[in-house]
Order: C-alpha cells, then sequence, then structure tokens
C-alpha cells in the first residue's frame, strides 16, 4: 500500500496508464491504402482515394508490415483478375483481423457488372477474422496492349466486335472522373471517423 502523498499519486498514474494506452492507441489508427497493381490503373486509383483521407497511408501488398495493430480502416484496391482478387490481395487479406474494410477495384469490362467485386470483396473480408465490409468501388481500367494481344491468340486470335468495344471503352480509364469519384466515394463513406 503507498503511504505518502508520492507514493499515493504515483500508484494513481500506474492505474490510469492501460486506459490512457488504449486511449492513445484508438487515437493513433490510421486509414491504410493496400494495392495490388499490374499495370498501374490502380495504383492511380489508390493514390487518389489516399489523397482524401487525412493521414492515410498507401503501401503495395509486399510492403505491408508485420504488425497491423495501429490501421483501421483498411482499404483494399486491386484489378479484376479473372473475376477475382489477385492472389496476392488474397494472402494479404488472411492477416487482416478485427478491421473496418473497404475495397475498390478496376476492370477491363464493364463495372455495372460489380457482382464478382461484391463476391471477391466479401472473401476478402472473410479471409481474416472479425472483419467488417464497409462499402466498395468500381470503375474501369485500360487493359495492357500485351495482355490483350495474349488472350487474343489464346482465344483463337479473333477480336469479336464486343471484345473489340469492350477495350476501347476502357482504353481511357480510371480518367479523371473515375479518381474524382473514387475519392469522393471514400471521403463521404469514412469522412473524419476513423
Ligand atoms: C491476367 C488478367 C486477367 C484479367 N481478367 C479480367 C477479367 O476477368 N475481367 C475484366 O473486366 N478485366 C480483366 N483484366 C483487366 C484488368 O483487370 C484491368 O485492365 C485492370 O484495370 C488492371 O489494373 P492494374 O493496371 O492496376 O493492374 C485482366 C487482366 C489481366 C492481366
Amino acid at each position: 500500500m503507498p503511504k505518502t502523498d508520492e507514493e499515493v499519486r504515483a500508484q494513481r498514474t500506474a492505474d490510469a496508464a492501460p486506459e490512457k494506452n488504449a486511449q492513445e492507441a484508438q487515437d493513433a489508427h490510421v486509414p491504410l491504402v493496400v494495392i495490388s497493381s499490374r499495370t498501374g490503373n490502380t495504383m492511380i486509383l489508390g493514390h487518389a482515394i489516399t489523397d482524401a483521407l487525412p493521414g492515410a497511408v498507401l503501401m503495395r501488398t509486399s510492403e505491408v508490415p508485420e504488425d497491423l495493430e495501429r490501421f483501421n480502416p483498411v482499404l483494399l484496391g486491386f484489378w479484376c483478375d479473372r473475376g477475382d482478387a489477385p492472389e496476392d490481395m488474397r494472402e494479404l487479406a488472411k492477416r487482416l483481423h478485427g478491421k473496418r474494410i473497404a475495397c475498390f477495384a478496376t476492370m477491363g469490362g464493364d463495372p455495372d457488372k460489380d457482382a464478382w467485386m461484391r463476391r471477391a470483396s466479401e472473401s476478402l473480408v472473410a479471409a481474416g477474422s472479425d472483419n467488417e465490409l464497409v462499402d466498395i468501388f468500381l470503375c474501369r481500367g485500360r487493359i495492357d496492349p500485351e495482355v490483350f494481344e495474349r488472350m487474343t491468340t489464346m482465344l483463337g486470335g479473333n477480336v469479336s466486335p464486343e471484345r473489340e468495344s469492350r477495350r476501347r471503352e476502357s482504353e481511357t480509364h480510371p480518367d479523371r472522373t473515375d479518381l474524382a469519384r473514387g475519392a469522393e466515394f471514400f471521403r463521404s463513406v469514412f469522412g473524419m471517423n476513423f
């Protein structure tokens, strides 16, 4: 038992410390934006979204540190890889626990067809534990010409009019409007309430 006034004060400070530390940890939470991008489209979108969230940090999947305690929410940005999130993002998602997660993606096709994205996002959130999916955002992303060529060869060398029109549609994306929409979307989702 503390006896002097000084000892009593020291004891009180020690008793309050865990509470203070917990509060500080809460205050210290910063939004983390994690990107998987092969040809740069999703990275460009990721930068616009990061700029819209005060204090947010952007990293590639390969740069994410071991200790994720101080990060929340976590925004996962990825490209459409045959109707799913790419493997590096699926691996990273297994390490997320107790996070508010939002997802954004770019795809070569029509972003109105977003069922794959919803499915992929739900599966990323479920890959860890105790996570919550906050919202998703999807836009077009230019298909790399080399990728397009390779796919054309795999499909027998012919480009159907539908495929060509999809390619043309995505050629200029993500454009300024996509970037502004993505930034505004997540600003309104999170505001300052991290
Ligand atoms: C291997 C591969 C598979 C792809 N699969 C799809 C697909 O199934 N649907 C689609 O709309 N776009 C698909 N794309 C196009 C990309 O998702 C799209 O161009 C995206 O914007 C690329 O993003 P990035 O520049 O961040 O890598 C694919 C691209 C590659 C390289």
